[in-house]
């Protein structure tokens, strides 16, 4: 394994499930769909995240830390398993949560879960996230604590270390069951996901083609932080890979209402899988990721009998917190 001798703690319940989605395959006309579901790793309800922070918190633990800092919007997945992880190994976690309106979006969903879990939520309204860490930082060392912030999105080699291990585990399943996959789909952002899978896919000469859809980054932009973040994790893991950013795919042209609006491709994306496969997706990121996907497919990007991985990164907490929008 590539990741083996890397410090690691175990959060999520893994591996997560590999199905077929054989009745949305079936209303869509091909491709073979399938999903990965990450939404199932655990860790208070699940998502991405889970898998980043088991190498994250292992190096906070390593490095004596009592309080885990962290910052994300304010229905922030990464933010509410941070502040699961916390719980679990018992220290504190001081959550920086970005402005937003003083709805629904403040209150239930993942802030609900964070409050539970035990977090200190400090609301940075309009002020740069990476200052109010900073800030909390200097408080925790004044009161005798020791901090740890978690990058944002836990994307940076230690966390993207994460979704290294993840291909793996894929490419393990796909093996057993003598399935091949030729094209991997998903939400990026942060870009550790993505960055990740694509370390694992070219140390294993894995052939699917993967592929982020955007949810708020301009795909130029992402692709040169994709190339940055793979390089840094692979010498990370201590492999010699180059990385150029267009050999990374990124579809931009699903995020232009932007970061955290749903709108009519989401809602009628999120209905569709839940209707014909009893699966629940979220509003922010993976409603918007098969929304593209979905476009894509009637775009005739696929052939009938390609295979596709439409990978699960979880966020289903964010439902409770866009009702009103979800049921427009
Ligand atoms: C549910 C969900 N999917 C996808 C992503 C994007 O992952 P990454 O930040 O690794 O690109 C996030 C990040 O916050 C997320 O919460």
């Amino acid at each position: 394994m590539l990741t083996d001798h890397l410090p690691r703690i175990s959060l999520a319940h893994l591996p997560t499930p590999l199905e077929p989605l054989p009745r949305l395959s079936a209303a869509l006309g091909g491709p073979q769909l399938w999903i990965k579901r990450d939404d199932q790793t655990g860790l208070a309800t699940g998502g991405n995240k889970a898998r980043k922070l088991e190498f994250l918190v292992a190096e906070a633990l390593a490095q004596g830390a009592t309080t885990l800092i962290t910052a994300g919007a304010p229905q922030s997945n990464h933010a509410r398993q941070t502040a699961a992880a916390a719980a679990k190994c018992g220290l504190r976690a001081v959550l920086v949560l970005g402005g937003g309106p003083p709805t629904q979006q403040r209150h239930g969903g993942n802030v609900l879960l964070d409050r539970l879990l035990g977090a200190e939520l400090r609301w940075a309204e309009g002020r740069d996230r990476a200052e109010v860490m900073a800030e909390v930082a200097k408080e925790e060392q004044a009161a005798g604590r020791r901090p740890y912030i978690v990058p944002y999105g836990g994307s940076n080699p230690v966390g993207a270390s994460g979704y290294v291990a993840a291909l793996e585990e894929l490419a393990a399943q796909l093996a057993e069951r003598s399935l091949r996959m030729d094209h991997v789909i998903f939400a990026t952002s942060s870009g550790g996901t993505q960055a990740g899978l694509c370390v694992a896919a070219k140390a294993l000469h894995f052939a699917a083609r993967i592929v982020g859809i955007s949810v708020d980054k301009e795909a130029k932009a992402l692709q040169a932080t994709l190339a940055a973040l793979a390089r840094d994790t692979a010498a990370h893991l201590g492999l010699e890979l180059h990385f150029a950013p267009d050999e990374f795919f990124v579809h931009d042209e699903y995020c232009g209402a932007g970061y955290g609006i749903v709108s009519k491709m989401e809602r009628a994306a999120i209905r569709l899988l839940a209707e014909t496969e009893g699966v629940l997706l979220d509003p922010v990121y993976t409603g918007r990721a098969l929304a593209g996907l979905i476009d894509l497919i009637g775009q005739g990007a696929f052939d009938e009998e390609e295979m596709v991985c439409f990978w699960h990164t979880g966020g289903t907490p964010g439902l409770f917190a866009y009702g009103d929008a979800l049921l427009e």
